[in-house]
């Protein structure tokens, strides 16, 4: 087992490049079953769960070619698949799920392990499952799969969602692009990696209305093509990297970021204080002062992203005044502030809301990666915190930052990898 050691008090200064998506790319992954033939994805992070993916899609028949250091991977889609995405997977990798809508498209049907829940909460498939009903499925719960199917082609229908869910919207998205007439989803997700797979379908050849609004128009084509597509640039680990520079008073600059996928972030990073300016290809950050607590409401996109909520939190644990952070979307994501307070973080919960009082100093100690968001968190914290972090849990941090840690250090941080037993010995 591995603990990332990092010892606190380095200001963070130079520049870091953002590769793309992971919540982007796994779906964008997924599209690709859409199409007979290669579909070649770049800007690829180099993470376990592209891997992952590529191991599920190669069980469903798919040739599969992951180049990590290249930030590349293609896939070559059979004329047949198969369709049933086992457990074991699945319960390895939640997102395993957005092959629901493709495989059910292509092949009429799909099997596909309940992933149950996670670290941050309960998860649920429903608007998955009333949305693919209405696109004509039978889709029934047994053994633990979710077993959709249809005799003939699935027809459009209009769709509107309780909540703007992303994983929703894109099962429905996925499965309606090939149905027959027009589907229109309602209350649809609006996040950037929405707009990307859309623009990745729309150039496999799917007609589709609205991306990046509230309404998506799509009218089913009978035949998709693969292509080649760059995947949108992670916004939360640009996001991630713009907290550690102002929690460290540093000055960074993120290239290959789009600042207008993080405005409600990047405007919180201002009222706490830092100079946050638009540079070619990304933006910089720059701050001079302990930051000021800032409230924060996570929402839907473009509301302030839950993935950055933790991150926040680990701002306003060492803010100068008091901070009340509010969570709406995962009812489990402030457990990890049980992991903060080992550092000395004065937070207290009260259901989905947070009351965080800044503290002048944190202090090192070792601590509990238990997702990937609140693994960053924690990693926040132990850039400032006075001496050493020990951070367990690391694949988690793994799973959405590549090659965090030689990234760190480039920026000037004290941090390595080492083997939990060394620490020991
Ligand atoms: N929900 C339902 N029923 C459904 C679908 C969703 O109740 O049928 C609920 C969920 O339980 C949750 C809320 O709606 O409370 C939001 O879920 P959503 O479907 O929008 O999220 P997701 O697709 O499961 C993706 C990202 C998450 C990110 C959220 C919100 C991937 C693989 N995951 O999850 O990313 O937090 O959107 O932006 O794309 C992460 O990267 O750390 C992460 C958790």
């Amino acid at each position: 087992m591995e603990v990332l050691s990092i010892t606190g008090g380095q200001r963070l200064f130079g520049t870091v490049r953002v590769t793309g998506a992971k919540n982007s790319v796994l779906k964008l992954m997924a599209a690709a079953l859409l199409a007979q033939g290669t579909t070649t994805l770049t800007e690829v992070p180099d993470i376990l769960d592209v891997e992952i993916m590529a191991e599920l899609l190669r069980r469903l028949g798919c040739e599969v070619d992951h180049d990590g250091p290249a930030r590349r991977v293609s896939i070559t889609v059979p004329e047949i698949l198969a369709h049933r995405a086992d457990y074991d997977l699945v319960r390895r990798m939640r997102a395993s799920i957005c092959v629901l809508g493709p495989l059910l498209a292509r092949c009429g049907a799909a099997d596909v392990a309940l992933p149950g829940g996670d670290n941050i909460g309960s998860r649920g498939l429903d608007m998955h499952i009333a949305g693919l009903k209405k696109l004509g499925a039978e889709v029934t719960n047994q053994h633990g799969y979710l077993i959709a199917s249809t005799q003939q082609r699935l027809t459009g229908a209009s769709i509107w969602l309780d909540f703007p869910s992303v994983g929703a919207t894109e099962t429905i998205l996925m499965a309606a692009v090939t149905a027959n007439g027009v589907t229109v989803i309602d209350n649809a997700a609006r996040e950037p990696e929405i707009v990307d797979i859309c623009q990745m379908l729309i150039n496999m050849g799917a007609s589709i209305d609205g991306a990046g609004t509230s309404t998506l128009t799509i009218e089913g084509v009978e035949q998709l093509e693969p292509v080649a597509h760059c995947t949108v640039s992670d916004r939360i680990v640009a996001g991630t990297w713009a907290v550690a520079a102002a929690m460290t008073q540093g000055d960074v600059t993120v290239l290959n970021a789009n600042p207008a996928h993080l405005e409600a972030a990047l405007d919180k990073l201002v009222s706490a204080g830092a100079q946050v300016s638009h540079v070619a290809g990304g933006f910089r950050v720059i701050m001079d002062n302990r930051p000021l607590a800032v409230d924060v409401v996570t929402l839907p996109y473009p509301g302030f992203p839950t993935d950055l909520q933790p991150q926040f939190i680990a701002l306003n644990a060492i803010a100068s005044g008091a901070a009340l952070v509010t969570e709406n979307l995962f009812e489990a994501r402030f457990r990890f502030v049980q992991e903060l307070a080992r550092l000395g973080a004065d937070v207290r919960t009260d259901g989905h809301h947070a009351l965080v009082r800044g503290r002048s100093h944190l202090s090192g100690a070792p601590v509990e990666a238990t997702d990937i968001r609140a693994g960053a968190g924690l990693v926040l914290a132990g850039l400032v915190a006075d001496g050493i972090t020990s951070i367990y849990g690391v694949s988690h941090i793994d799973r959405g930052y590549a090659d965090l840690v030689p990234a760190l250090r480039e920026l000037g941080a004290q941090v390595e990898r080492i083997e939990a037993e060394s620490l020991f010995t």
